[in-house]
């Protein structure tokens, strides 16, 4: 077999064997197919796309081609939650403490930003003394011991998709349905979970714009979870507006913290709620409304917040900084963005406020960056908002000052103003499962 006439054959728009599919995924894992050429595959499935058979075989390949977590010493039915990727999307900090407060074990496995989107990794690594890199016997220990653990996906667990994801990156080949599908559904079937809820993010911030595309993404991964025999519910939520008011790693572990604690309420807590909600239903069997009052009672009663410190703290991070956030690493400069007109947010363009949140640092232009994590920015306006000439729409921050000014007039542009208020859209447009 060779990947020359592999690649041509994508690039003509043919349906791939099965065969040639598991001969890439296991070049792509031992390193025989240079990045050039994987890159080249990439793009072709990209602008072609694959049938359900192909991914379905793309999925299980990347699946085979590293490690299988096996979870069957954990007391109880396991569950993972597993977002497409957003903007401010921190709700693995706060939904996981949430399920495990209420008696679900949670098996998280998370990964780095990806494209204009964060990491959950990078936000954890916010935490002083936080470690996402944990041996499997470890991650057992800690769900046995606390109910939960957060953790990196290993380079053992789906060896092929961290090669492949870091390279998505940096090629524009990340928003695709076959290879969002087997990115996430292989890491989630590798890293073992009875139980899996996705959030698919759905708009202007999410890999998937149109509720067409995000239906069949939710669709593709659904199929391919039960035909793997997991238990499997999947939300389809707005991504046309930032999750929350924080974008950037040490800011939405702040905010994370603030809702936790109970002080902060709207969109962010309502999707953790549900969230949350969902994880439990679907180990505990309880109906769904029952659920939600219960995640409801565990942030109330600060069980939740209890539960992320001894998560934190299980994994060697320092709770002293969940305490009191204002211990945590703040950028060098922070600059307000003033709105040069009056009028009602009518549209806020996600995608570019992650990009500006990388340029400020926050996230990686090439895979070998490093982030700075006390860059992003605090959206002080949201869509829906009324706002006068030269009110605050936004603090960036940053402790690169270079990077202010681009920032500045980016995060303007991806700003709507109209003289009407816009109708108020669903956080949470469908649940499928
Ligand atoms: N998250 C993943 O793990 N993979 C993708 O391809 C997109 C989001």
């Amino acid at each position: 077999m060779n990947i020359i006439e592999i690649i041509a054959k994508k690039r003509d728009n043919k349906e791939l064997t099965k065969e040639e599919i598991t001969f890439f995924v296991k070049g792509v894992t031992d390193g025989s197919i240079p990045d050039y050429q994987t890159a080249a595959l990439l793009m072709a499935i990209f602008l072609n796309g694959m049938t359900d058979r192909e991914t379905a075989d793309l999925t299980l390949a990347m699946a085979d081609s590293g490690e299988r977590v096996d979870l069957s010493s954990v007391n109880g039915l396991t569950v993972d939650k597993h977002s497409t990727g957003g903007v401010g999307d921190k709700t693995t900090l706060i939904a996981v403490p949430i399920a495990a407060a209420l008696g679900a074990h949670t098996a998280k496995m998370s990964g780095r930003a990806l494209g204009h989107t964060g990491g959950t990794v990078d936000k954890l690594e916010s935490i002083p003394g936080f470690s996402t890199a944990i041996e499997p016997d470890r991650f057992i220990d800690i769900i046995n011991k606390t109910g939960a653990a957060m953790i990196g996906q290993s380079k053992d667990i789906a060896a092929a998709d961290k090669k492949l994801y870091a390279l998505r990156d940096v090629t524009s080949t990340v928003e695709s349905i076959p290879l969002i599908t087997s990115s996430i559904m292989s890491k989630k079937i590798a890293s073992g979970s009875d139980c899996i809820v996705l959030d698919v993010k759905c708009g202007s911030g999410a890999f998937m714009k149109t509720s067409d595309d995000a239906q069949k993404l939710a669709q593709a991964m659904l199929r391919i979870g039960k035909m793997c025999g997991k238990n499997i519910t999947a939300l389809i939520t707005n991504m046309d507006i930032p999750l929350g008011n924080m974008v950037g790693n040490t800011l939405e572990v702040i905010e994370a913290v603030k809702v936790l604690k109970g002080e902060q309420k709207g969109d962010l807590y309502d999707l953790c709620i549900e969230l949350g909600a969902n994880m439990y239903s679907l180990t505990s069997s309880k109906p769904l409304e029952e659920c939600r009052t219960l995640a409801v009672e565990a942030v109330e009663s600060g069980r939740a917040f209890e539960k992320l410190k001894e998560i934190v703290s299980a994994q060697g991070g320092d709770v002293s900084y969940l305490d009191d956030t204002s211990k945590l690493e703040r950028s060098r400069y922070c600059f307000e963005v003033l709105s040069e007109c009056e009028g009602y947010i009518s549209s806020i363009n996600c995608e570019a406020v992650g990009h500006v949140s990388n340029m400020l640092g926050a996230g990686r232009q090439k895979k070998e960056d490093t982030i700075d994590h006390s860059a992003g920015i605090e959206l002080c306006k949201k869509t829906g908002s009324h706002v006068n000439k030269g009110e605050v729409l936004a603090r960036l921050y940053t402790n690169n000052k270079e990077k202010l000014e681009a920032s500045q007039e980016k995060y303007l542009s991806a700003i709507v103003f109209s003289d009407k208020q816009p109708e108020c859209e669903p956080l949470i447009y469908m649940i499928l499962n």
